[in-house]
């Protein structure tokens, strides 16, 4: 299962996304793909090193857009270049199985070089890339390598993958969407949150997504008008404001909290 966390900027995808990566993890392989650039604290919160930016496989954003441009110069939003050499045939169940213009061969999570991972237990964590100087150029690169890495990804009926992905819309409109079985589109208290989930909705059901709404930072006064603000067939979680989280991110610290609201998202997400 493919699993985008999108929404908001500081609606709270990356707190989403460790925690769900924590629960999870009790069961199955969790990879947790960090492919917001301006994410910094990912790794703290799953209590990992920040891993090597997988970008750097490629030789960097130059080496990577070189490649981009190399075979084919269809380039960004294009698929990845119909098969050149025939893959290695991993039989699953991804519909997209033509050849990467960038991966030699296919991946299990097993097969990502050790370089790029963090690992601790069952947890996973990759980055795509991260802007490290002034003037780098824009992040479209990511947005590519995102893609082409799901697109090149093979995953067992135990292996999770959460994506937290950059804040907005934007990877919409790129395709990125499309790799995923499900979207949670976390919803804070605020009114562009709201606005920001309707397109989300819009969007997921254009690419054929499943999209559900995760209620962030809710608290009791504000939960009856908020659920109504949504289309509630579609609210996988409700997730309380809580200090201890809030603390925790604010120092930089590993999160060893259990909500019950988590576990029941997982639960959700495993029989919907
Ligand atoms: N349920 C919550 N209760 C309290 N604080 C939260 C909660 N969820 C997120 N936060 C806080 O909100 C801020 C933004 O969260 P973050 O996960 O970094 O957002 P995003 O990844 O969407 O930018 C952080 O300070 C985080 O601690
Ligand atoms: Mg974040």
């Amino acid at each position: 299962m493919k699993i985008a966390v999108c929404g908001k900027g500081g609606s709270g995808k990356s707190t989403v996304s460790a925690l769900l990566a924590k629960q999870m993890a009790k069961k199955k392989n969790v990879l947790v793909l960090d492919t917001d650039e301006s994410n910094y604290g990912l790794h703290t919160q799953l209590g990992l090193a920040a891993p090597k930016d997988l970008m750097e496989y490629f030789g960097g954003k130059q080496g990577f857009k070189q490649k981009q441009r190399a075979p084919k110069t269809s380039a960004i939003g294009g698929l990845g270049g119909p098969g050149s050499s025939g893959g290695s045939g991993g039989s699953g169940s991804a519909p997209q199985q033509q050849q990467s213009r960038f991966f030699e061969e296919r991946w299990k999570l097993s097969d990502i070089p050790s370089e790029f991972v963090e690992v601790s237990g069952k947890i996973r964590l990759m980055a795509i890339g991260k802007i490290h100087e002034f003037g780098e150029g824009c992040a479209c690169p990511m947005g590519v390598l995102t893609r082409e890495f799901l697109e090149n990804l093979d995953l067992s009926a135990d292996d999770i993958v959460i994506v937290d992905t950059e804040a907005g819309v934007e990877h919409f409109g790129r395709g990125v969407a499309k790799d995923f079985d499900t979207i949670l589109v976390v919803v804070d208290p605020s009114y562009e949150s709201l606005k920001l989930s309707r397109k989300f909705e819009e969007l997921g059901d254009q690419a054929g997504n499943r999209v559900f709404f995760v209620l962030n930072k809710v608290e009791e006064d504000i939960m009856a008008e908020l659920l109504e603000a949504v289309d509630s067939s579609k609210v996988a979680a409700v997730i309380p404001a809580d200090r201890g989280l809030f603390k925790a991110s604010l120092k930089g610290e590993e999160f060893e909290i259990e909500l019950e609201e988590i576990v029941k998202l997982e639960e959700f997400l495993e029989n919907n």
